[in-house]
């Protein structure tokens, strides 16, 4: 069974003469340990495609479903439940509360959500990301591909069954960038997750399981 499914969605932004179709009528199914990346020039609807995906956008039309819910027909306190059940998101706004240092961000996770990594778990994270010394540090205090780590970190501790990630080795260096995609795959392989993304890197994309391309709204399988 497909964890993430996209049926006849579409999303158009404004009305009349200014209307843009963000995205296409697109069909879209990820199965479970499959690591997907999606490539396309700025502005052609990846981060669309992406919240949409992950309940953070409705679609003008079709519907999403997630693991079997039907995420689109779901009014929006069930919509987030799910979606905090459900999803990683690794979003290009980063996703890190500006007043809590990092363990704390961690903590409210617990606190909103059961089933979270066990500290074991957490701690080996925190290692190959590179962060387990940021743990008292606020998000001010860290440099760009700090937090982009950390916010990685965030997107895995619930886990997931489905991992959205919009250019996450974007802040990073290329030794980095090259590390943090192994983890990526190996989470996605390990935990079964359905794991999407985005990413203007060619180099990132050989490891993964498909290719899809966006050009205007419209996806292509590579
Ligand atoms: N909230 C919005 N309102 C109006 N237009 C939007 C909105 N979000 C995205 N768009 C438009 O939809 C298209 C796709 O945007 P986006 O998904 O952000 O592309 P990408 O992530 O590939 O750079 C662009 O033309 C963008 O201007
Ligand atoms: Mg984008």
């Amino acid at each position: 069974m497909a964890i993430l499914e996209l049926n006849k969605v579409r999303k158009t932004f404004g009305a009349g003469r200014t209307q843009v179709e963000a995205m296409k009528q697109t069909n879209f199914r990820a199965e479970k340990g499959e690591l997907i990346a999606i490539i396309g020039p700025s502005g052609s609807g990846k981060s669309t495609f992406l919240t949409i995906a992950g309940g953070l956008q409705t679609p003008t039309e079709g519907e999403v479903v997630i693991n079997g819910a039907p995420m689109t027909r779901l009014k929006e306190k069930k919509r987030a439940k799910l979606r905090l059940k459900e999803v990683g998101f690794v979003l290009q706004a980063s996703n890190l509360v500006p007043f809590l240092n990092i363990q704390q961000q961690m903590q409210l996770l617990d606190k909103v959500k059961k089933d979270n990594m066990k500290q074991e778990e957490a701690q080996q994270l925190y290692q190959s990301l590179g962060i387990e010394h940021l743990l008292g540090h606020f998000p001010k205090d860290l440099s760009g591909g700090e937090r982009q780590r950390v916010a990685i970190a965030k997107a895995l501790y619930t886990n997931p069954s489905v991992i959205l990630a919009d250019e996450p080795t974007a802040s990073l260096d290329s030794d980095r960038a090259f590390e943090v995609m192994d983890m990526i795959k190996g989470i996605t392989k390990e935990k079964q997750t359905a794991t999407i993304v985005v990413t203007h890197d060619t180099r990132l994309i050989d490891d993964c399981d498909k290719v899809y391309q966006i050009t205007d709204g419209e996806m292509t399988h590579q």
